[in-house]
């Protein structure tokens, strides 16, 4: 068996780990050795007798810069210079995280990843240290913390014998740019509301056919750049 997939995650706040990543799906996981977590507290790199991380921005301006000195020495004690493991910044100013990006780490050995606070990281650490930028979406969180969490999630649940067989399809509907089709079970009936006649009926080919027409509806009400980047090959259901 290949090696676990090995997540490093350099943070001021180690305690927030694995919080959430703790519980269900990934927190079984982990608990079976599908993964790895390791957390590496920056601080043990700060600088004097207050192990200060930040200081004020070089040209002036408000908020703390997290010390490049600091932070690469957090790195390259928590990281061998040959590991394989793409080394990841979560930050609002990233590419942003996309299902087959996920695909592609999870597949992978791994990733160290570095959360940033403050205003910003000075970007001399970036460019020394290769740091791929990502962002999770175009809103500011308080610190790449939780950002963090949403990608290792996302990262675990892909990891072979984590899911059962008949959920993995489920992110290749969205890869192949369509949102999901709207699920109903039990009860029939509920409040006036009645679960759409087609999928009562047993004709396979029907439903799926529902199913598409759903999903094509949707994207388009709700991300009609889905449909414009699948460059309108609208592809038939599996
Ligand atoms: N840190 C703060 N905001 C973030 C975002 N949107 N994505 C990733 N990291 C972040």
């Amino acid at each position: 068996m290949s090696p676990p997939f090995a997540a490093t995650v350099l943070t001021l706040y180690p305690e927030m780990f694995p919080g959430p990543l703790g519980l269900s799906l990934a927190g079984d996981a982990l608990a079976r050795g599908l993964w790895t977590l390791k957390t590496k507290d920056i601080r043990d790199h700060g600088i004097g007798r207050h192990r200060a991380v930040d200081d004020t921005p070089a040209g002036g301006g408000p908020g703390m810069v997290l010390r490049c000195d600091v932070l690469a020495a957090a790195l390259d004690a928590a990281v061998a210079g040959d590991d394989p493991r793409p080394k990841l910044l979560m930050s609002p100013r990233g590419k942003s995280l996309t299902q087959a990006r996920v695909r592609e780490l999870a597949a992978g050995p791994g990733a160290v990843i570095v959360c940033g606070r403050f205003e910003g990281v000075d970007e001399r650490l970036i460019a020394g240290r290769g740091l791929e930028e990502v962002s999770i979406g175009d809103y500011v969180l308080s610190g790449g913390e939780i950002a963090a969490m949403v990608l290792l999630d996302s990262c675990v649940r892909l990891l072979p014998g984590v899911m059962g067989k008949d959920a993995s399809g489920a992110e290749e509907s969205f890869e192949a740019g369509l949102l999901e089709y709207p699920h109903y079970t039990r009860p029939r009936d509920w409040e006036g509301r009645a679960i759409p006649e087609v999928l009562l009926g047993g004709d396979h080919a029907a439903v799926a056919r529902w199913r598409q027409a759903e999903a094509k509806r949707i994207t388009a009400a709700r991300r009609p750049d889905l449909l414009k980047d699948r460059g309108g090959d609208i592809k038939e259901p599996r």
